[in-house]
């Protein structure tokens, strides 16, 4: 039994993420959900309902919905744009916060977010949830205890064709700058900073529009990073394909055998390298002939709902100073680095060297010593 004074939390956005937060706010043992802030104020009420949280109040405004539930956190669940403002009106007040990513797609905002949590001795965390699939965390757990060797290239490749038009869809990607970075390679990069437990030193960036994208400006990313322990990673990622058929596939290689996920959310296989086998049978090896491979055993995650539950427990857990938050904003900071590094890469056509880019973006003190993985 959990003999914890429940947390107080009001969520502001009750859009598609929105309604995945108050699934897992009204489930979560200790936390009590006491409002519901959007603009549109139908879309507050439907989430209510559909989740019975008879007693949240509903309302349009966040200062007001402050002052009447008086909270000990707020989760923000709306578009990018917004979050700048909202959170900092949720710190003024003197509240923790979990914001959904982007925190902002200012880094100057990020960092002035950074600061003022720090300074008022609150909680800021971001909504990195894919840190806690099941498959993220058996990769980083393979990285740390080294037992295929030591990490030395990977390749990630998210293929997708995703119609900006569909109706259950949130439509603002459609007029963005960079979409496809801002919105979803967010979450890559942070995976690999997080799973691999290490910080880029430089990228390289390329980004186009197909003709036929549904978007409005770049939906394609190419990025090769090198990281600061040698180790390399050859992305892409598109939410622009031409078959309707989604492909993720990420490859760690190892000195001593291979990690391959194979779609977004599961389907993790380890594959023990034999070097031996590359000196007899055919040159070019079909799966028959080479290293049987094994799938790896995870307990079942359902995506966007399992993984954010851990990040809330994260939340609770900070706030009754029984943790340490590891994915916080600060941290979240060297992850959203990287995707205007990767814009200045393409628009300078150069290699990006990412201390220098963190000094001339003024970055280093906000970010502090945090590291996601605990360093
Ligand atoms: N971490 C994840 O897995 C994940 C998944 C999807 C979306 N997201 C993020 O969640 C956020 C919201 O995305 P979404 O797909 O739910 O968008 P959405 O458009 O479906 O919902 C946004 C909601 O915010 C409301 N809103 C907008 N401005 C507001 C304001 N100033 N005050 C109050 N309400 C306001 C809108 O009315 C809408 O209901 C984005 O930052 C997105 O990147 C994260």
């Amino acid at each position: 039994m959990d003999c914890r004074v429940p947390v107080k939390l009001l969520l502001v956005g009750a859009g598609i993420r929105g309604e995945v937060w108050a699934r897992v706010c009204s489930d979560a043992p200790g936390v009590d959900l006491v409002g519901i802030v959007d603009r549109d104020l139908s879309k507050a009420e439907a989430v209510r309902s559909i989740h019975h949280i008879k007693n949240a109040l509903i309302g349009e405004d966040l200062e007001h919905a402050l002052r009447v539930t008086q909270p000990d956190a707020v989760i923000v669940a709306t578009p990018p744009n917004t979050h700048y403002n909202l959170v900092s009106i949720a710190l003024s007040a003197g509240n923790h916060v979990l914001c959904e990513k982007p925190l902002s797609d200012q880094m100057s905002e990020v960092i002035d977010l950074v600061l003022q949590a720090r300074n008022d001795g609150l909680e800021l965390l971001v909504g990195m949830n894919f840190r806690y699939l099941s498959t993220s965390q058996r990769i980083k757990q393979y990285v740390e205890t080294q037992e295929l060797g030591n990490l030395s290239h990977a390749q990630f490749s998210y293929v997708r064709h995703r119609d900006g038009g569909r109706d259950d869809l949130n439509d603002y990607p459609l007029e963005m700058l960079y979409p496809m970075l801002f919105e979803q390679s967010i979450h890559h990069f942070d995976l690999l900073r997080y799973c691999y437990g290490a910080e880029v030193h430089s990228l390289v960036a390329d980004s186009w529009k197909p003709t036929w994208s549904t978007y409005k400006n770049d939906c394609c990313v190419s990025v090769l990073f090198r990281f600061e322990d040698n180790v390399h990673v050859n992305y892409f990622g598109t939410w622009t394909g031409s078959w309707n058929k989604m492909e993720f596939r990420w490859r760690s290689e190892f000195s001593r055998g291979v990690l391959i996920q194979q779609s977004q959310f599961d389907d993790l296989i380890r594959i023990d390298f034999q070097p031996e086998m590359g000196l007899s049978g055919s040159r070019f090896k079909e799966e028959d002939e080479a290293e049987t491979s094994h799938a790896e055993r995870m307990p079942a995650c359902v995506p966007f709902v399992d993984d954010s539950r851990m990040l809330l427990d994260e939340l609770v857990r900070a706030i009754q100073k029984e943790q340490i938050p590891t994915t916080t904003a600060a941290d979240h900071l060297r992850s959203l680095c990287l995707v205007p590094a990767s814009i200045e890469s393409l628009e300078k056509k150069s290699w990006v060297n990412l201390q220098e880019y963190y000094e001339k973006l003024g970055v280093s003190q906000a970010v502090g010593d945090s590291h996601c993985y605990g360093k």
